[in-house]
């Protein structure tokens, strides 16, 4: 089967990120991570990912100021030259213009720590838990124009628990994130391979 060329955008720590490149280094898995870009030079997955021998590198969207596209036009070069077909977003925070959204209709994908359409945006855990919700939980969705709120590919729920602070229930969110998100890019790649 042919294992989708992919690329992991990451700002942070990269711990979904981490979860991708576990799961693809299973030759059968049907994404291959190819690439990994930060927007941040210190983003601390980028280290991660240089370990597992992949591909990874920042492209600060600092010297960009407020001109979104032109770092995104950037972006999106080197996502091309790399031969890229599938994009996921791993705690990339950065808002996308229209133009990389529309650069990759159907080819990128999110992780959202909430059950969305619940708590798009910041702070999830601790407006699940402000809201009285029973549970939180993680969503993968494909990336459009709104924000959060492309067709969801998949979603776990954790319940919320008496005492939980947005940082107990993020951890436990955390556990399923990394297994939802491996599980909705293979599903996705699979797809792609076959079309
Ligand atoms: C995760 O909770 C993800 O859902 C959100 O940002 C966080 C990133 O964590 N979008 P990590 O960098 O993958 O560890």
């Amino acid at each position: 089967m042919r294992r989708v060329p992919t690329a992991v955008l990451i700002s942070g720590r990269g711990s979904n990120m981490e979860a991708l490149i576990r799961a693809a280094a299973d030759p059968a898995y049907p994404a291959e991570i190819v690439l990994v870009l930060a927007n941040r030079a210190d983003a601390a997955g980028l280290e991660t990912a240089a370990r597992a021998g992949i591909a990874a590198e920042a492209i600060p969207h600092q010297p960009f100021g407020k001109d979104r596209e032109a770092h995104e036009r950037v972006l999106d070069a080197r996502l091309r030259r790399a031969g890229i077909e599938l994009v996921a977003l791993a705690g990339y925070m950065r808002v996308l213009t229209p133009y990389l959204v529309r650069a990759w209709a159907g080819r990128m994908v999110n992780i959202h720590p909430s059950l969305l359409p619940l708590h798009p945006g910041l702070h999830t855990h601790e407006r699940a838990i402000a809201a009285g919700d029973s549970h939180g939980g993680c969503t993968v969705h494909l990336v459009t124009e709104g924000v959060d709120e492309g067709p969801i590919l998949g979603q776990a729920r954790v319940p919320i628990l008496a005492g939980d602070t947005a940082d107990t229930l993020a951890a436990r969110v955390l556990v399923e994130e990394h297994r939802l998100y491996p599980a909705c890019l293979a599903d996705l790649a699979r797809s792609l391979a076959n079309s």
